[in-house]
């Protein structure tokens, strides 16, 4: 397992042009190259992954690229999904799944997550598992029967297929935080950290929670990410808009060193 922690990046529906895209994936490298101990993955939208995938490939740019979802068909009539294979084919490493908005937008349930989960490992892609949830009454409160109902469906029909991979990655996003500026306490993340590893362990034993790396994500910024990196529990960080600026993004770098 990498004993780096990980930043990963997720782009959503942005920007609005290739061109613009370009320019925001460009100016990552000289930051990511100040991060030594860190894995860089980028989620851009599907249709700039191509080009991306060029510049990595080129090795221009230290970063792994990933898809924001995925179908759980591998091919056939299935208007407008985006599948393994086709993820797998471009050098994609990994694929969002579960993510709170396609879980909205799309009614994505902890089924078809368990289905997704099941169609990036068929194709080698590492699943990274988005879990969270909605009510935040006073910051503290975590609905641990929702946290636990998202990882134990989604994983259930797939655990032998896990055991066999190095790594586990999930990311812990309250909704609430999203794009919101609100984020939970270093205490609250670590505490939602303990309880994803033992209902992993819980349910699928010690092996399978020992290479679980779980990550945090919800207005994570240049701000913030100091005291949240502070964390030896925290594993890494999936982060949205501040994804989107360079300017923010050279700041978080800095802050990491
Ligand atoms: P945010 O998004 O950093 O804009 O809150 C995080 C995410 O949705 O992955």
């Amino acid at each position: 397992m990498s004993q780096n922690k990980i930043l990963a990046f997720n782009w959503k529906t942005n920007p609005i042009s290739f061109a613009q895209a370009l320019g925001l994936f460009k100016s990552y490298k000289s930051q990511f190259e100040l991060l030594e101990n860190w894995d860089q993955i980028v989620f851009p939208p599907f249709v700039y992954l191509y080009s991306l995938m060029g510049i990595v490939k080129r090795g221009e740019i230290n970063a792994t690229l990933g898809a924001q979802d995925i179908s759980e068909f591998d091919s056939g009539a299935h208007t407008a999904q985006v599948s393994g294979p086709m993820i797998a084919d471009l050098g994609c490493k990994y694929v969002l799944i579960g993510h709170s908005e396609t879980r909205s937008e799309f009614l994505t349930t902890s089924f078809d997550t368990a289905h997704k989960i099941e169609a990036a490992l068929r194709n080698q892609l590492l699943p990274l598992l988005c879990v969270g949830f909605e009510p935040q009454i006073d910051g503290e409160n975590i609905n641990f029967e929702e946290l636990k109902e998202q990882i134990v469906t989604a994983f259930e029909p797939n655990v032998e297929d896990l055991n066999k991979l190095d790594e586990i990655i999930i990311a812990y996003e309250p909704t609430w935080a999203i794009g919101t500026g609100k984020t939970p306490t270093v205490k609250v993340i670590e505490k939602v950290i303990d309880f994803v590893l033992n209902t992993i362990e819980t349910n699928f034993g010690k092996e399978i929670s020992q290479k679980t790396r779980v990550l945090y994500g919800g207005s994570v910024n240049e701000t913030n990410i100091a005291e949240f990196a502070k964390s030896d529990k925290i594993a890494g960080f999936l982060i949205g808009g501040a994804s989107l600026d360079p300017q923010k993004v050279g700041n978080i770098a800095n802050s990491l060193i």
